[in-house]
């Protein structure tokens, strides 16, 4: 299986901090925001990866990362996002890369606590659809919330103002090779995006979505408060070695 980190976009909500940086370069506790998805994939076993990057600095991915020998890899692939089109937009640019396999997605601001190894050995030995990842939260309004019965997503709504469940889905996203016919149809939201919801409500239509919850804790670090709240949560994970 592939997987692909998408780093794109131009992190406008953290400005000025991202003025001068790409997002994903910045700090969380003691290494860059993009080290944590990177990790993350490789732990469950993922070796093939590919980068989508974007913005004024994209180079300096490349100064970071080069080859991934920090993470035992001998070659990642990056690629460039024009602009900030969407999340589906930054994942169309992976067909080439990803050949016809199945795939593991995950956004380069989502930080989590525990492996996510099996549930990647349940996709891959999903036959076919996709799989996605859902945490409860006490904010769902922020995010693609779930709205579940009889124990399957039956929709999900993009940043809801009323809010069908607390279960939201979280940047980690598996898809069979259909995923890029499905985004080749969307049109931009209301919002100007190529939404990865409508990709995820595409595969529900079709009856071939499942999901797994979460272990451990899941944050963002896209804005002010959620990017504190990864320093914060990687900082008490590090430091409870030392207690
Ligand atoms: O974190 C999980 C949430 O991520 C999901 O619950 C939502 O359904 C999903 O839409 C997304 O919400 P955000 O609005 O928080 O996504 P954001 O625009 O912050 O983008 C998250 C990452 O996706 C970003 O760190 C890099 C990547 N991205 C985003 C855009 C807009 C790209 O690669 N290219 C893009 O054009």
């Amino acid at each position: 299986m592939k997987g692909i980190i998408l780093a794109g976009g131009l992190g406008k909500r953290l400005y000025p901090l991202t003025k001068i940086t790409n997002k994903h370069l910045l700090p969380i506790y003691d290494k860059p925001m993009i080290y944590y998805p990177l990790q993350t994939l490789v732990d469950a076993g993922i070796k093939d990866i590919l980068v989508v990057t974007g913005g004024n600095h994209a180079g300096e991915f490349l100064r970071l990362l080069g080859n991934g020998g920090d993470f035992g890899l001998k070659h990642i692939n990056y690629t460039y996002q024009e602009g900030e089109g969407g999340i589906a937009e930054a994942l169309k640019l992976a067909e080439h890369f990803s050949d016809g396999q199945k795939i593991v997605v995950m956004l380069g601001d989502n930080i989590i606590e525990k492996s996510i190894k099996k549930q990647v050995e349940r996709f891959q030995s999903q036959k076919e659809g996709a799989r996605i990842l859902l945490k409860k939260v006490n904010d769902p309004g922020r995010f693609g919330v779930a709205e579940i019965r009889n124990k399957k997503v039956i929709s999900i709504e993009e940043k809801p103002k009323r809010p069908k469940s607390d279960y939201v889905v979280t940047g980690i996203y598996m898809y069979d090779k259909r995923v890029f016919d499905i985004v080749k149809k969307l049109k931009p939201s209301g919002r100007g995006e190529l939404e990865i919801t409508d990709v995820n409500n595409a595969y529900i239509q079709m009856r071939l979505m499942t999901y797994d919850i979460l272990d451990g804790w899941w944050t963002d670090s896209g804005t002010f408060d959620s990017l504190l709240r990864a320093n914060m949560l990687v900082a008490n994970k590090n430091l409870k070695g030392l207690k």
